[in-house]
């Protein structure tokens, strides 16, 4: 078992490279399957969900082969359509992601049910309404998945919600239909476009990714090709925040900054500097930092993915501040850690109330989830005294060799190894 150990109080100066996007990895690499071929795909991170992915696919009898640190090759030529069990799906959501890529390929998946972090009810129910209406039989049973079609014809399918994830699925399942499908209210984050450029490096006939409106035309088969995926949009904006957090000079390099604007918008609002360049966002900040509400939207809005992290940030502002979630019914589960830092920030709902304070103090606490992760490394960077921050393995499901960026940052933050003695210990 490890936890994260950090010294706060350091202003962060320098110079950080941003990884591959893990949520379009984590979608492109199965979509990877829907060519009976070779793909080989570019700036994938080294984060543990695209491990889990590749895990499935190997058990699958497709060889993934490791070209270079970022680089890997998909040849899914030999591939078996297997059932995936929960072992396998269990430690993360984008597993959902075998169903379309499955159904797809083969018209059949049974794949169990995704894991990930925990927010409340996360429902899949728009994915299996979509691949229904392109004419598949669905039904779940003992937490399994089981997705059948003689053959899938295009459709109009209006989402009655905006879903990153159905959005996509529903992609992955049409490019080889028959006929034009149509998705109404579908989601427009960075993601999405990469996936849909994905297929369509691969032959698929995707259009209007991006919009609310996507329009997929079927195509009889896909072929390999070579493709690069975009800059993580919220490890970036991680970076973003953490500069504008402790203070300090930190360019932050391998970005795309419009898919950063909204985060943009609020740091400037903050009391943050930025300046854009083609491919990097710099962020300074040497004056006290500013309260202003914050609200979570789907794309182009602030995204739910940035939340916690801001709400570290809001909590030593002045002021307070309202912070608001539209998209998960229960993502404040990390504020209860922040409190024990000192943070004064109340929750009713959906909506947090953060009366800012002069200072957060080092304790042990315990990330929930990913990005609540993220946020209490923000929280230990700027914390008086020594944090420790339990639950590691939510951290490294996302982000990229995070002890080494922050680190040559000018962070004290060290990976420590600690004996079951003592987790035990803690435990009791
Ligand atoms: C994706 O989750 C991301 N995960 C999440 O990132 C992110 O928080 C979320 O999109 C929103 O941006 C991946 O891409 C792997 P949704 P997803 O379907 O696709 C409701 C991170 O930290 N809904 O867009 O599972 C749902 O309850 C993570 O990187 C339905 O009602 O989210 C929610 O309120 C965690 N029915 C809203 O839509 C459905 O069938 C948005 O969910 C699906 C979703």
């Amino acid at each position: 078992m490890e936890n994260f150990v950090i010294e706060g109080g350091h202003e962060l100066f320098g110079e950080v490279n941003i990884s591959g996007a893990k949520n379009a990895a984590v979608a492109i690499i199965p979509a990877a399957i829907l060519a009976n071929d070779i793909v080989r795909i570019e700036n994938i991170p080294k984060i543990s969900d695209v491990s889990f992915i590749i895990k499935i696919l190997d058990y699958m009898g497709a060889a993934v082969k490791l070209i270079s640190t970022d680089t890997i090759e998909v040849d899914s030529r030999n591939i078996q359509n297997k059932k995936i069990y929960h072992d396998l799906t269990s430690h993360f959501r984008a597993s959902y992601y075998l169903i379309g890529a499955l159904l797809g390929r083969f018209k059949n998946a049974a794949v169990a049910l995704p894991g990930g972090c925990d927010f409340g009810v996360r429902p899949i129910d728009l994915h299996i309404k979509g691949f229904e209406m392109l004419g598949a039989d669905v039904n779940v049973e003992s937490a399994m998945v089981f997705a059948n079609a003689e053959k899938l014809v295009g459709t109009s399918i209006y989402m009655d919600n905006v879903s990153v994830g159905a959005t996509i699925n529903i992609m992955l399942a049409a490019v080889l239909a028959r006929g034009l499908t149509v998705i109404e209210n579908a989601a427009k984050e960075p993601h999405i476009v990469d996936v849909a450029n994905f297929l369509n490096s691969m032959g698929a006939d995707v259009r209007g990714a991006g919009t609310d409106v996507i329009k997929i035309r079927g195509v009889e088969k896909l072929h390999g090709c070579t493709y690069s995926i975009i800059p993580d949009q919220i490890e970036a904006g991680t970076y973003m925040l953490a500069a504008a957090a402790c203070g300090g000079d930190v360019l932050i390099k391998n970005v795309i900054p419009k898919h950063l604007e909204s985060i943009t918008a609020k740091l400037i609002e903050a009391g943050a500097e930025i300046i854009e360049y083609d491919d990097a966002v710099r962020v300074t900040r040497f004056k006290q930092l500013n309260k202003c509400n914050v609200k979570t939207m789907p794309h182009p809005g602030f995204p739910t993915d940035m939340q916690p992290q801001m709400a570290v940030l809001l909590s030593v502002a002045s002021g307070t501040s309202l912070l608001s979630e539209s998209v998960w019914d229960n993502r404040f589960q990390y504020v209860s850690q922040l409190t024990r830092m000192g943070a004064n920030i109340s929750v009713d709902g959906k909506l947090a109330v953060i009366e800012g304070v002069n200072e957060l103090c080092g304790v042990k606490v315990k990330a929930t989830d990913l990005r609540a992760g993220a946020a209490l490394i923000i929280a230990g960077l700027i914390a008086r005294g020594e944090t420790i921050v339990e639950g590691v393995q939510f951290i490294d499901r996302g982000y990229e060799d995070v002890v080494e960026k922050f680190s040559k940052l000018g962070a004290d933050i060290k990976r420590v190894e600690i004996n079951d003695a003592n987790a035990i210990a803690d435990a009791g």
